[in-house]
């Protein structure tokens, strides 16, 4: 049996601040996730050689994977996050504030608004498709470092989740999900390794 191990990024600097999208670094508990998970990979996948590590191609992703040794990363720009369009690096406070007709529209059906210039849930999940081919392909082990809103489409797809569940789905930071695809069906363990 073959695990596909699926993680958020650390801690970034926006996440601190509350601020969506953009291209930041972690903070300092970031970083303290970024070691944890590579000591959890180590011995995790210690006999499995052939595993690989997948991330987005930002570099709260990247640096997540940095600490990790000894198995090939490949960057997939679809994995990267949702595009907030014209959102980026705001709060959704500065949304209702600024925006008041976006932050209404996106409340009402969160899985098909579409921020201007940006994506929905829907583009995302569509995007996501050479991803789940090439997953379901792999023999090997693969950790997916990637995003909040990417992970909910990856996780509800394995786990046979209805896509109106999708947009608000619980995926905190530092927690991996270890599933298993078995002839009884997916199974799943969580492993928080920090707050
Ligand atoms: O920065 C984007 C967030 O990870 C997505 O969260 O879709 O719940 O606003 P949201």
């Amino acid at each position: 049996p073959r695990p596909i191990l699926l993680t958020r990024h650390g801690e970034s600097l926006h996440n601190v601040r509350g601020r969506v999208g953009g291209d930041t670094v972690l903070s300092e508990n970031g970083e303290l996730y970024a070691k944890k998970l590579a000591n959890f990979i180590e011995k995790r996948l210690k006999s499995e050689k052939t595993a690989t590590i997948w991330t987005s191609t930002l570099q709260r992703t990247i640096l997540t994977a940095t600490p990790i040794v000894g198995f090939p990363k490949i960057q997939w720009r679809a994995l990267d996050e949702i595009n907030s369009g014209v959102c980026d690096g705001m709060t959704y406070e500065e949304i209702k504030k600024i925006m008041p007709e976006e932050y209404e529209s996106r409340k009402k059906d969160k899985l098909r608004y579409r921020y201007p210039r940006g994506e929905s849930y829907l583009d995302v999940i569509q995007r996501l498709e050479p991803v789940i081919i090439e997953l379901e392909r792999q023999r090997a082990p693969v950790v997916v470092i990637s995003h909040q809103a990417v992970l909910r489409a990856l996780y509800s797809y394995f786990a046979d989740r209805p896509l109106r569940e999708v947009p608000d789905m619980e995926m905190p930071l530092h927690t991996i999900i270890e599933i298993q695809m078995g002839v009884t069906g997916v199974e799943e363990k969580r492993y928080k390794l920090m707050d």
